[in-house]
């Protein structure tokens, strides 16, 4: 368990009454354990952490050696993510609210999954009338953001984030190791 968040336990027979077998090798040797996180959109708003005004993200998985993370975006006030273009693959689902790309026809309501291709450009924005959008993202390499002038502005990637989650967990004295737990 990564987080103080209430757990729910059960025992394998709970879940096995006809006692089928459990892998005996689950994992190779030198495979990395797994993660859980158990209720994660009602994380303490402690491990939020602010992206711009408005809007947070809660990590869930900073793959730093396959350059990847997977996270909660969360959006409280209607929110512009700016024009930014990507280098790999992102895909998300949406928890909460919904939300759009300026770039597309379609409105990503509750329940959507969404996959975007490497090279996609796109500035996503959310409604006024929503109070509060929460989508889960798994974004692969980096991406750049831009100016209305068309000017690369900054980038952010696995690392960004990490580094982002660091800061935010030295202020608030968080236990780092809650982040060490996520990397991969
Ligand atoms: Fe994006």
């Amino acid at each position: 368990m990564i987080m103080e968040i209430a757990v729910q336990h059960y025992s394998r027979e709970f879940h096995n009454p006809n006692g089928i077998e459990a892998a005996v090798d689950p994992l190779p040797r030198d495979a990395r354990p797994d993660i859980f996180m158990a209720n994660v959109a009602a994380a303490d708003d402690s491990r939020w952490i602010r992206q711009a005004d408005g809007v947070d993200f809660l990590p869930l998985c900073f793959g730093v050696t396959q350059g990847y993370y997977a996270n909660l975006l969360r959006v409280r006030k209607s929110g512009v993510l700016s024009c930014h273009k990507h280098f790999g693959a992102v895909h998300a689902y949406v928890i909460k609210g919904r939300w759009f790309y300026l770039e597309h026809d379609e409105m990503y309501t509750e329940g959507s999954f969404i996959m975007e291709p490497p090279g996609e450009t796109h500035t996503l924005i959310v409604p006024n009338d929503v109070p509060e959008m929460i989508t889960w993202f798994h974004a692969v390499a980096g991406y750049i953001y831009y100016d209305k002038a068309g000017r690369i502005t900054h980038h952010e990637d696995v690392f960004t984030k990490l580094e982002a989650a660091r800061r935010h967990y030295e202020e608030l004295r968080l236990d780092q190791r809650e982040l060490d737990r996520l990397i991969r």
